[in-house]
């Protein structure tokens, strides 16, 4: 029984005994809600860059939104103030336990000037279903999507004017107990800090990425929390990422198991397009076992693929083995990585047990990723109509 509700009837109980008025008792808050928003406009808006001069994650707009949390009231109000730093007691339990979760996603302004978010619930319910599992409270997922677009909406013309550059949104949870207890947080803050990105590829054409696999190390496991947005899977990739640029890559093929399983390739989801061993055309991708983040792109790409029908779409399991053998028999067509920064990135080499091997994704066209970049960006800058997109 939660600590509320005794408080309650312990409360009911001395009211009766000693004769006086029950008094109605104000239950702690189990969400927040949008129509509660206070709003504080900035009054020194700042100048927006241009796209030509953006840099992933340096630029911020002129607001955020914050929503504090206690055990003992529940949900404060949401707030949409002027962007500002944080005030954080040094014994937060974001800052010594990682008690921190975020998400990931954009908003696109479309050649009809309207501002889209893409399939925006998938993040809110990865993101509710990350802070159940980092002890962190729940609320309204809905109400939550509604605050974010309020944000949106007041900070719209920090929406990049240009149908290849974007409002990157940064959804952010973090534990703020104020004590060393490595225990469940009594103290939260929710918040949201948005920022405009320019192009992933900046010369306009698909820029092939190569990639480290060295099953030295492993970035998530069975059991562990590789499927949950949570900052802790990421602190330590940085290392990783390190050991694959003096390499000479640019970024990691996540392995895992003494089978070499392909997970996933640096903050990206990981697909191979080939002909199997049955001689038919084949999609796989990393199953949702637990390893790997359930990335929105990788949903997409699935159900836009499974839609098409023409080909095999697979979740499961596969390996270097299977990849090497492959390649070998030149059956891999292409290889990319798929997520919201890029959509989807090809794969031109991947540098595994001391070899090199060349991976033919551009010699390919690459005619697989760049069918998946047109769809998803039409649909994502409204050139196509569709119910995967929320106005704004
Ligand atoms: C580890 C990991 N895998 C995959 C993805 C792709 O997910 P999404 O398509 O939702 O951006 C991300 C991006 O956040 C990620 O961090």
């Amino acid at each position: 029984m939660c600590r509320q509700y005794d408080r309650q009837v312990l409360c009911r109980q001395i009211c009766a005994q000693r004769s006086w008025p029950i008094i109605s008792w104000r239950a702690a808050s189990t969400t927040f809600k949008a129509a509660d928003l206070q709003v504080e406009l900035n009054k020194h808006p700042k100048e927006k860059p241009a796209v030509k001069d953006l840099v992933f994650g340096k630029t911020f707009t002129d607001h955020m939104l914050t929503i504090e949390w206690t055990n003992e009231k529940g949900w404060g109000k949401p707030q949409i103030k002027p962007f500002q730093n944080l005030s954080l007691h040094p014994a937060s339990s974001a800052l010594h336990y990682s008690v921190e979760l975020f998400e990931g996603m954009k908003a696109y302004r479309g050649e009809d000037n309207q501002i889209r978010l893409f399939r925006p619930m998938l993040n809110m319910e990865r993101m509710h279903r990350t802070a159940l599992r980092a002890c962190l409270p729940s609320y309204d997922k809905a109400e939550l999507l509604e605050c974010l677009r309020r944000l949106l909406d007041i900070d719209r013309d920090w929406v990049p004017k240009s149908t290849s550059a974007s409002l990157y949104i940064r959804p952010t949870f973090i534990g703020t107990e104020p004590s060393l207890g490595v225990t469940k947080s009594n103290h939260a803050l929710l918040y949201i800090i948005v920022g405009p990105v320019g192009p992933y590829f900046p010369t306009g054409g698909f820029t092939p990425v190569s990639l480290l696999a060295d099953p030295k190390y492993v970035r998530a496991w069975t059991g562990g929390v590789g499927n949950y947005k949570l900052g802790g899977n990421y602190g330590p990739t940085i290392y990783v990422q390190n050991e694959a640029t003096k390499e000479g890559c640019q970024q990691v093929l996540w392995l895992y198991g003494d089978d070499h399983q392909v997970t996933e390739a640096g903050t990206m989801n990981f697909f191979m397009y080939w002909i199997n061993e049955q001689g038919e055309k084949e999609l796989v991708t990393a199953p949702l076992s637990g390893l790997i983040l359930p990335g929105v792109t990788r949903q997409s790409l699935l159900d836009l693929a499974r839609k098409w029908g023409e080909f095999k779409v697979s979740e499961r399991t596969f390996t270097m083995a299977e990849v090497l053998w492959g390649l070998k028999e030149n059956r891999i067509k292409e290889l990319f990585g798929a997520g919201t920064a890029c959509v989807v990135c090809p794969v031109n080499r991947i540098v595994y047990n001391g070899e090199s091997y060349n991976i033919p994704t551009m010699e390919n066209g690459p005619d697989m990723a760049k069918r998946f970049l047109k769809e998803l960006s039409d649909i994502q800058y409204g050139r196509t109509p569709s119910d995967w997109t929320y106005l704004v």
